[in-house]
């Protein structure tokens, strides 16, 4: 008898540290991982995949090639992979219309703050400078419109008197590994969560 294998396939899109994919490949009961992508390659995410034995796939951006056929060409390669979700974990890119369509929207996004407040990058100083009393992770279905899309999950904390950006950084980073295995567990098991961007 072989081992017990999920059948429902996330392919992780991601560009750097790669902190959230060690979570998501460290807590993947329900999913497989079937391979990764990187538009860096120089990204630590590479190393952390590989020393789990999943394949990393590079699609770098070359000079004089347009996002739109970026993105054309690398939804035929994620395409190929047949998977039931993207999750994007730290991808700095802004992905295409046609890239969506073609994945049929079944892609997903962490984000660093209390989506719809501080879209974008360096959210944690935007906070501490607006003096917020409150900050936290947000999990979204992607849409078009950076960081727009509707909303799955979301987790706040207290902002204390002394924290600074790292210690943000650090409280955003030990909910986001646990938050983000958990939503991808519940889409794989079809639990009833959050709004679905095809409903
Ligand atoms: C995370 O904080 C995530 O919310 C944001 O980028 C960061 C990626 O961190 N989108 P890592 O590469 O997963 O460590």
């Amino acid at each position: 008898m072989g081992e017990f294998s999920p059948d429902y396939r996330v392919i992780v899109l991601f560009s750097g540290n790669g902190s959230n994919l060690q979570a998501l490949i460290d807590n993947a009961g329900e999913y497989v991982i079937p391979c990764v992508f990187t538009d860096n390659p120089w990204a630590r995410g590479r190393m952390r995949a590989s020393e789990a034995g999943i394949p990393v796939y590079n699609h770098v951006c070359k000079p004089g090639i347009t996002n739109e056929e970026y993105f054309n060409a690398f939804a035929r390669a994620v395409e190929y992979f047949t998977p039931n979700l993207v999750v994007l974990a730290g991808f700095m890119r802004v992905v295409t219309k046609d890239f969506l369509d073609r994945l049929n929207g079944q892609v997903v996004n962490i984000h660093p703050s209390l989506l719809p407040k501080y879209k974008g990058l360096d959210t944690h100083r935007r906070v501490l400078e607006a003096g917020e009393k409150e900050h936290g992770v947000t999990i979204h279905w992607v849409t078009e419109e950076l960081d727009g899309g509707p909303i799955i999950a979301q987790e706040r904390f207290p902002i204390e008197k002394d924290d600074t950006e790292e210690t943000l950084e650090e409280k955003v980073h030990k909910i986001e590994h646990v938050l983000y295995p958990s939503v991808v567990n519940s889409l794989a098991r079809g639990d009833n969560i959050g709004h679905d961007i095809n409903s």
